[in-house]
């Protein structure tokens, strides 16, 4: 799936806004029309949105009640349906996907106001992201990926080994200013 200009989303107050993360991640986003998929982590909800656009059916799940709001909106700003709810990662979800995408918090950092949530990825910026892989599985349906953003911020030897139980290929990569941000897809090894 490629980025369809004719989204139009709002930001709002405490809700991290698109950025460059978003973008490299929604430019490498192939979305097939027969499946389901799941955005972990909407934010304003403009990968729901291009997710609603494409896919066979859309559940996205924030910790944040304000992006949860945000998302429902830019939903019904654009005549798209969805089912968003509030979830620290899979508390509230019990189905399996064919897609799983998550733009992670993957700073090194604790705070856990709304907006920090969005950024604070725990000590080494991998707290999140170890949580999420750790349940993702379950929630695959047989042949489901999960795609998933990473970044140089976050602590690698700690990666690598949150990572080492999935079949891993690199669908994009980009330099910024501080950091480098790339995408994968991943499979779990062990189905
Ligand atoms: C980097 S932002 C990405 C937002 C949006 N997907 C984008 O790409 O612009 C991370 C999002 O994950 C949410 N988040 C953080 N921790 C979470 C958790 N434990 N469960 C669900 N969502 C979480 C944040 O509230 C925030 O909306």
């Amino acid at each position: 799936m490629r980025y369809r200009q004719e989204i139009d989303i709002v930001e709002c107050e405490n809700v991290y806004p698109p950025m460059e993360d978003t973008f490299l991640l929604l430019g490498v986003l192939e979305i097939h029309p027969d499946e389901s998929v799941l955005e972990m982590g909407p934010g304003t909800g403009l990968i729901t949105c291009h997710l609603a656009a494409s896919a066979k059916s859309v559940i996205a799940a924030d910790v944040n009640p304000m992006a949860v709001e945000c998302t429902e909106a830019n939903l019904r700003r654009n005549e798209l349906s969805g089912d968003v709810r509030e979830s620290d990662l899979f508390q509230n979800i019990s189905e399996q996907f064919d897609l799983i995408v998550f733009n992670p918090p993957y700073c090194p950092g604790t705070e856990d106001d709304n907006l920090a949530l969005a950024w604070a990825g725990g000590p080494d910026g991998t707290e999140v992201v170890d949580r999420f892989l750790n349940r993702a599985p379950e929630h695959l349906l047989p042949n489901g990926r999960i795609i998933l953003l990473l970044s140089t911020e976050m602590n690698q030897i700690a990666l690598e080994t949150i990572l080492r139980p999935f079949q891993r290929i690199e669908l994009g990569r980009q330099q910024l200013f501080f950091e480098e941000i790339w995408v994968e897809e991943l499979r779990p090894l062990e189905p």
